[in-house]
């Protein structure tokens, strides 16, 4: 029998070794993590991450053949493959600061696997990591190895949330590097034998080492430049009266560029997208190539672009100020479907509108108070450190409140900024909402999902991303 051991019990390692150990009855497959409190919540009826489909998959395997456990190194030892699926976070101080990769919890994981160790392993890399930390990685456990041999592949993974165990199911792809020698292409084997009881074999890619990693960032590139095209242009439908959807529409149709992934939105957000094309500027840098590096930084700056433009539109639609007013914010996730907030552009969102002295009502179906509050006053790039590593902070926002319901936090608000494109929050009852709210009643799509035409009806002024705007907006301008 096979054993398999995940080092890091994320949104990455959680749902897919849950979908590895179902689809592979004769794979026995650990989960651990250091952190106690994730591993009791895997344990538990109250998953800690909230995925469509994931209870289901993990009560099938749990005790069957799929563990969560916190004893990492008697795991490790036992394990025929490793994964490494913790955090990487972006560096906060020192070289690289902002941009770059911080490796501790990867080098402190792979030091960990080299000591324990008692027999040979194959090591895979899943979390996403620079080009090249395979050969650092390899380069730490071989000197740390005392004979045992071990073989390092990259096997990025592509699940996006809220789609998780769709994705495990039936992923475009399955992509797997490894070093080009006999040893080398014996693991890409037996890690390729993993995934072929589930996945068709001409959809499981092998490469070398850093074709797999460099592919796992431009992939995320690439998706998120479509983003800031279409929000680039969401600004200038604004400007010209063109209407953003068709807009999209027309260009998807063309099948050189495909109908996916062109929503203009509030931004986009995510642990991945900006990390990861930080990470890529940084090694472009790095690389000698500076006008490699700014092309792929501009789509980070449209992206803050959009988040400041949403923010300033509000607040010059409301007479230049929100201050003491009472705005309702819906959806604080990154995207429908997960409770997860890593990134969401609701964090600049609300932080530029309490800067202009706003009281924010915040509502998300699946964000507790405690985890906005601790967004709202965490720095930029601490977000990524796990709440173990950190000093939890005391200070909470005191204009900030969070209600478990979108009538509530709409009751008495001056306007409504949509921030996550929730479902329920197409079907809410805009009537009774503009009735229990003050006048002018403002309404704020950063998702396009509601009516624009109905709601003005009801007497909203309603501002959607990248459509034709209201008199109302066209007499006050937002800059920039
Ligand atoms: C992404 C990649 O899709 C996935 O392949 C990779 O493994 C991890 O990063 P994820 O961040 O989970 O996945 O979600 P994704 O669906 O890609 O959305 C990212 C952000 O882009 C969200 O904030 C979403 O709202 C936004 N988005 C997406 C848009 O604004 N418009 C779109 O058309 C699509
Ligand atoms: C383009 C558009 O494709 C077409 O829809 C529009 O109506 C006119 O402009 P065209 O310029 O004739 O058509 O050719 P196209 O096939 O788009 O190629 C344009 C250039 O891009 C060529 O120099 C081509 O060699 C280059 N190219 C194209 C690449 O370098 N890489 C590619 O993957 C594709
Ligand atoms: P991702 O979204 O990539 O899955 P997460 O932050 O959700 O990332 O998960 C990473 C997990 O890795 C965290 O639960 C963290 O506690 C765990 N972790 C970090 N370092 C180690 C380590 N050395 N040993 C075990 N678990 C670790």
């Amino acid at each position: 029998m096979v054993k398999i051991c995940c080092i890091g019990a994320g949104y990455v390692g959680g749902p897919t070794m849950a979908v590895i150990a179902l689809k592979c009855p004769s794979i026995e497959v650990a989960v651990v993590d250091i952190s106690v409190p994730r591993i009791n919540a895997w344990n538990s009826d109250q998953l800690p991450i909230y995925e469509p489909g994931l209870d289901d998959v993990v009560k099938q395997c749990r005790g069957r053949n799929l563990f969560f456990s916190t004893d990492v190194e008697k795991h490790v030892r036992e394990a025929d493959i490793v994964f490494v699926s913790v955090n990487t976070p972006t560096k906060t101080r020192g070289l690289g600061a902002g941009k770059a990769a911080d490796l501790t919890y990867w080098e402190s994981a792979a030091r960990m696997i080299a000591d324990v160790s008692k027999s040979d392993k194959i090591v895979v890399e899943k979390s996403t990591v620079p080009v090249k930390t395979a050969e650092a990685i390899e380069k730490i456990l071989t000197h740390n190895s005392k004979g045992i041999k071990f073989q390092i592949l990259s096997n990025p993974e592509f699940l996006a949330e809220g789609t998780a165990i769709q994705d495990l199911f039936n992923p475009d792809r399955v992509l797997i590097g490894g070093r080009e020698t006999p040893e080398g292409n014996k693991a890409v084997q037996a890690l390729k034998d993993v995934y072929a009881h589930w996945v068709p074999e001409d959809q499981i890619l092998t490469t070398n080492l850093w074709s797999a990693e460099l592919s796992k960032l431009a992939a995320n590139a690439f998706l998120a430049q479509r983003i800031s095209s279409v929000n680039a242009m969401s600004a200038l439908c604004e400007a010209t009266g063109a209407d953003v959807t068709q807009v999209s529409y027309a260009v998807g149709k063309d099948t050189r560029i495909g109908p996916k992934f062109l929503n203009a939105s509030v931004g986009f957000g995510g642990s991945c997208f900006q990390k990861d094309i930080l990470n890529l500027v940084y090694i472009c840098e790095c690389n000698g190539l500076p006008e490699v590096a700014e092309y792929w930084r501009q789509v980070i700056k449209i992206n803050d672009y959009q988040k400041n433009r949403f923010v300033n539109r509000v607040v010059s639609s409301m007479f230049n100020t929100v201050s003491n007013k009472k705005i309702a914010i819906l959806g604080f996730a990154f995207k429908k479907d997960t409770g997860d907030t890593r990134e969401t552009p609701a964090i600049d969102v609300c932080k530029g509108l309490l800067g202009d002295k706003a009281l924010l009502s915040i509502y998300d179906p699946q964000v507790t108070e405690d985890q906005i509050q601790r967004d709202l006053t965490m720095n930029k790039f601490d977000w990524d450190h796990p709440l173990h590593f950190q000093p939890m902070s005391p200070t909470t926002v005191k204009q900030v409140t969070c209600v478990w319901d979108a009538y509530e936090a709409t009751k008495d608000a001056h306007g409504i900024c949509i921030l996550t494109e929730w479902d329920e929050f197409k079907t809410l009852d805009f009537k009774r909402i503009y009735d229990n709210m003050q006048k002018p009643a403002f309404v704020f799509d950063g998702r396009n999902i509601v009516n624009a035409e109905q709601l003005r009806e009801i007497g909203f002024i309603v501002y959607s991303i990248g459509k034709p705007l209201d008199a109302w907006l066209k007499d006050m301008p937002a800059v920039a």
